[in-house]
């Protein structure tokens, strides 16, 4: 199973053009919709990829900021990429002063997305911001002929981001919302697992689930699954600055079973996938199979 994804799943190749902002608008609960024109032959990414944005200088940092895609769209024959983030430091804050027509650099598409043919019930589960990537994976297993459950948590309902659209596409979609928040002011009180708990059995199995939130949540989710043999995919984030595999800078360790695959596949030397100890969360990320990452050891 790994290595026949692997081999659906290679990475896209990239290129750097000049997007333009088409659209920034308040999304609610401390997020921004952001949609960027980018111009002809940019690759349309595929639902768990992600785009590096490097503000056009001169700018107050220096290094791009890897951001999921939310949606793609083709508005008068180019490619409009939507993302839904929040502005916590100094890059996402100045993405967040642009205004319609201003210019960003786009490197992308980047990494490898969710395996949507993967067979099974398709489990999405989100957790806060983590809902947009998943919503775009929704709509590419509709496109695949198949419905979605979607489950759905945060802290509280004011941080349900984005929830209001998430129904609308949902209901557009055919696709099922469950929700959950830890005080209980929407949908079942407790957290994303009790809502797995309560509506996984439920469902015609076997299931497959492919989850994007904090990694927290993320490692409950893997564990939940890997506990009952159901496949996994997790959209993981670190740290990153160039995004292609090269500066090393986004390990992710591998278990053990991932590791002895490496040593089989590409022998013991260093690739842009990483090396037999850490895969590179840019390159072979940024969705993981649950059982590929050694999840005591993720931070
Ligand atoms: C593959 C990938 C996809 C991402 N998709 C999204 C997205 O769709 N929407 C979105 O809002 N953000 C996303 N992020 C996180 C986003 O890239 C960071 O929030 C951003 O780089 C912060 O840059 P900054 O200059 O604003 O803040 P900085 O000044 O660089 O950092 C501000 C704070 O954010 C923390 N931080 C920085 N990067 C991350 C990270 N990757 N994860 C968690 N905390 C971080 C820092 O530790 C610091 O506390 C993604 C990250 C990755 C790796
Ligand atoms: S960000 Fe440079 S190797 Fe991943």
């Amino acid at each position: 199973m790994i290595v026949a994804l692997e081999a659906a799943s290679r990475p896209a190749p990239w290129t750097q053009v000049r997007g333009r902002v088409a659209l920034q608008r308040d999304y609610g609960a401390g997020h921004l919709w952001l949609d960027l024109e980018v111009p002809r032959g940019f690759r349309d990414p595929v639902p768990g990829q992600f785009v590096q944005l490097l503000l056009v200088a001169p700018a107050p940092v220096l290094l791009p900021r890897p951001m999921s895609v939310a949606s793609v769209r083709t508005v008068g024959g180019r490619s409009v990429l939507g993302f839904l983030y929040g502005p916590v430091g100094a890059g996402t804050l100045a993405l967040s002063q642009l205004t319609r027509g201003d210019t960003v650099d786009v490197l992308g598409p980047l990494g490898r997305g969710f395996p949507l043919e993967a067979p099974g019930t398709p489990v999405l589960v989100a957790g806060g911001r983590g809902v947009a990537p998943l919503l775009f994976a929704a709509d590419g297993l509709r496109r695949l002929g198949r419905r979605s459950e979607f489950l759905f948590g945060a802290r509280s309902r004011a941080q349900l981001v984005g929830l209001d659209d998430a129904r609308r596409r949902l209901e557009r979609m055919g696709g099922r919302l469950h929700l959950a928040t830890d005080d209980g002011s929407r949908g079942l009180e407790g957290t994303v697992l009790d809502l797995l708990d309560k509506v996984g059995p439920r469902l015609a199995p076997p299931l497959v689930i492919h989850a994007c939130g904090p990694h927290g949540m993320l490692k409950a989710v893997a564990e939940w699954a890997m506990a009952r043999s159901i496949p996994a995919f997790l959209a993981m984030e670190s740290q990153m600055a160039c995004g292609t595999g090269v500066c090393r800078g986004c390990p992710m360790p591998r278990s053990e079973k991932a590791r002895a695959l490496y040593v089989r596949t590409r022998g013991d030397a260093p690739s842009l996938f990483g090396n037999a100890e850490y895969a590179m969360c840019c390159t072979e990320g940024p969705v993981f199979e649950a059982r590929d990452l050694d999840w005591e050891r993720v931070e």
